[in-house]
């Protein structure tokens, strides 16, 4: 990448690998979240609609984890990005916690949704979540109980702003994935569809992801040294990806 100038775009993809230094855990690490709690049961309609009161616990649970958890250099840095970065940054997270926008990032497409924020069952009204959230819990907007939910994209939904995202995907100069195993679509399919398109393509993940063979590059490490690293290389005009492997 020549010295980026205000007509170069980079789409960032997260997962929870960005999160792991902050003490948020993981879903398919060894001792991650899937080894502790079916997804079936807490992460899909069915596991919902079959034991509301479980998925509120294990949501209710991670929302208060969360407080305590604090951005790390790598939220920090893809926050630097997005202010210093002359061109387009499109930041797409699988995350659904908050610690890109406490790291100072403000455009950030939370494809899966939002830990700290609910989604009515009845009516489809959004509201802040920072309190637990119960079956006996009203919606502001129809006043009902029993239908309110987080605003998480379970197994089977549809992600947000899907649209969005491949628009902005298929015009970026360069794909970066930080952080994520590949292992969820449509999020996973993100790197061959930038392959497609003629797109640089850049992984930076602690270890290789299942898609990792799909990557133009790919550097592995932690993300507070791999993340910081890459944004000073960007904003410094170093090529960013692409060496062959
Ligand atoms: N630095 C960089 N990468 C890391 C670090 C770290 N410190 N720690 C872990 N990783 C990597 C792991 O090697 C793994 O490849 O982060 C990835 C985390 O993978 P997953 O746990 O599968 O999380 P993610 O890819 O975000 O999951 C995608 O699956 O369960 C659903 O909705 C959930 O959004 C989630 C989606």
């Amino acid at each position: 990448m020549t010295r980026p100038s205000g007509d170069s775009a980079i789409f960032i993809l997260t997962g929870a690998g960005i999160s792991a230094e902050s003490g948020v855990e993981t879903f398919r690490d060894k001792g991650g979240i899937w080894s502790k709690v079916r997804l079936e049961d807490v992460a899909t309609p069915e596991g919902f609609a079959r034991d509301p009161d479980k998925v509120h616990a294990f949501y209710n649970a991670r929302r208060a984890g969360l407080s305590s958890a604090l951005p790390n250099p790598a939220h920090r840095a893809l926050a630097r990005l997005e202010r210093d970065f002359p061109g387009r940054l499109t930041l797409v997270t699988q995350n659904i916690d908050d610690l890109h926008e406490r790291a100072g990032s403000n455009d950030v497409v939370h494809m899966h949704g939002e830990l700290s924020r609910s989604l009515c069952g009845h009516c489809g009204a959004k509201a802040d979540a920072s309190a637990a959230l119960s079956t006996a819990t009203a919606c502001h907007a129809c006043g009902r109980e029993g239908g309110m939910r987080p605003d998480v994209v379970w197994f089977g939904e549809m992600p947000y702003r899907m649209d969005e995202i491949y628009e902005r995907l298929v015009e970026a100069d360069l794909f970066v994935s930080i952080g994520t195993s590949g292992a969820v679509y449509p999020a996973a399919g993100f790197v061959a569809e930038a392959r497609s398109a003629g797109i640089r393509t850049l992984e930076l993940n602690l270890e290789p992801s299942e898609g990792t063979f799909l990557f133009d590059e790919a550097r592995h490490g932690p993300a507070t040294a791999l993340v910081p690293a890459f944004v000073e290389a960007v904003l410094a005009g170093v090529p960013a990806a692409g060496r062959p492997r």
